[in-house]
């Protein structure tokens, strides 16, 4: 690539969650949260909010056991010149049930020893107040984000946060991939509902407004608490396209995109579009005037968003052929997908930034994107040119969006070490520049190894982006 494209202060890193790596699952006094009873395999989330059965595999009970290794972690993580790291704070290492009044000190002061270690090698962290990791007491008492009783305790842990992390942490994400809650319900708004069921719409938009009122709760917090910080929402990007130029692709489309538009609309211009707002009428949703209030007082200050394919929508009869990221749609003949069915699309990355720029004018954000793919340690090394061939591709599509003016923040590739997978609870399906020896049962050495996009990814970042490879 020639020249600079991306600004000199881009933040080029990498992104994680706290359950996907941390392990000590009850370590130093943390309570379950909703995760930590999703077993690995086809019946993942049927165990959902059940009691923790010794006989069953539960992945992220000791996941990368980055909860002890963080040290040699970060260490790597400053050797690919990482300037930003994207990881969230586990609930329930703060408020093990989520309605105690104190916090438990031992939580806090993992999180004070985490930012510190970025701090010294001058990462800045980007942490997302909670990522699928809601008290499994809380989600149980309450039946998940239906109830609005679940908005106090959510205040609570925010000001406790924002508070203790306020000269540590200034960029900050509310609800990981908020939007996933339309297709899952049991990790987007922890409640154990799935497509079909009774009621299914109705418990989906209440939890929905609920959040998002919790979402403007913790922006004004934020706002009020961490001087100079800024509140970033983070949208689950699945963009649609038509199956066909017939009007009836094109409107499934549409009607499915603006679905996903519409937690976007209330957090970045502060109010639903008048098609959310029919929605909510539609299905009952229980609001109260101050909802609205709060969430016209306090947009977001940026869009960062997840980024792994787009999806076809078709009028014609059903046909769920293809897969996603969690949301299932047909196949796109144009594209080629990955072992797990991810049909790789970095023109849809532009096409998104393009879309979401345009549509709200303000910083965007690469919160996640990335290649699962099994790895294979040969004589100590893991060449995943297939990995680099990815990243390359939609970095690319950033450089070619950055061009025409959009405005991105940076670029954090997802599980930039390898973890857990979130949707089928494996090891095998690795996203990382560093490899962890450890297998889909728990089984391995946990050594970390440097693939060959880890040398790649730090000259991406040393270069600013303008040594990609044999892309122009
Ligand atoms: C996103 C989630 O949906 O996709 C991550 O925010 C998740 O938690 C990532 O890990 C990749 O999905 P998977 O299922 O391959 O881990």
């Amino acid at each position: 690539m020639k020249g600079d494209v991306f600004p000199k202060d881009f933040l080029w890193g990498g992104a994680i969650s706290a359950h996907q790596c941390e392990g000590a699952y009850l370590e130093d006094g943390k309570g379950l949260c909703t995760a930590d009873t999703l077993v690995a395999g086809a019946d993942r989330f049927k165990t959902f909010g059940k009691p923790i059965d010794p006989d069953a595999y539960y992945p992220n009970h000791k996941a990368i056991d980055f909860y002890h290794r963080y040290k040699e972690d970060v260490a790597l993580f400053a050797e690919m010149g990482f300037k930003a790291l994207r990881t969230s704070i586990a609930w329930t290492r703060i408020f093990p049930n989520g309605d105690e009044e104190e916090p438990n000190e031992k939580g806090l002061q993992f999180y004070d020893d985490l930012f510190d270690e970025l701090h010294k090698y001058g990462i800045e962290p980007i942490v997302t107040v909670t990522h699928y990791e809601t008290p499994l007491y809380l989600a149980n008492k309450y039946g998940g984000w239906k109830n609005r009783e679940m908005i106090p305790h959510f205040e609570r842990y925010c000001r406790t946060i924002f508070k203790r992390y306020k000269d540590k942490v200034k960029y900050w994400l509310n609800f990981n991939e908020i939007n996933s809650m339309l297709y899952m319900g049991v990790l987007g708004a922890a409640m154990p509902i799935f497509r079909g069921m009774k009621g299914f719409e109705e418990d989906t938009w209440q939890a929905a407004h609920n959040m998002l009122t919790a979402a403007a709760i913790a922006t004004k917090l934020c706002h009020e608490i961490v001087s100079g910080g800024k509140m970033g929402m983070m949208l689950s990007s699945m963009y649609i396209y038509g199956a066909t130029c017939n009007p009836a692709d094109q409107w499934m489309a549409y009607e499915q995109n603006r679905r996903q538009f519409l937690f976007s609309d209330v957090m970045m211009r502060g109010h639903y579009s008048s098609f959310g707002l029919k929605l909510l009428e539609k299905y009952g949703v229980q609001t109260m005037p101050s909802d609205f209030e709060l969430m016209r007082e306090n947009v977001c200050d940026y869009l960062s968003f997840s980024y792994y394919s787009t999806m076809v929508a078709s009028s014609g009869p059903a046909k769920n052929d293809g897969k996603g990221n969690m949301a299932s749609g047909m196949r796109n003949p144009y594209l080629k997908s990955n072992e797990w069915g991810w049909q790789m699309d970095p023109t849809g990355l532009r096409l998104v930034l393009s879309t979401l720029y345009e549509r709200y004018e303000k910083p965007l954000l690469i919160a996640e994107n990335g290649l699962g793919a099994t790895d294979v340690v040969e004589d100590g090394c893991v060449h995943d040119d297939y990995r680099i061939e990815y990243l390359r591709a939609h970095i690319q599509a950033c450089a070619d969006a950055v061009r025409e003016g959009v405005q991105l923040m940076g670029y954090l590739p997802w599980g930039c070490i390898d973890l857990v997978s979130c949707s089928t609870g494996e090891m095998r399906k690795r996203y990382g520049f560093i490899y962890v020896d450890v297998d889909d049962r728990g089984q391995g050495t946990f050594e970390r190894i440097r693939k060959d996009s880890f040398y790649w990814y730090r000259r991406v970042i040393a270069s600013n982006g303008t040594m990609l490879g044999d892309i122009k």
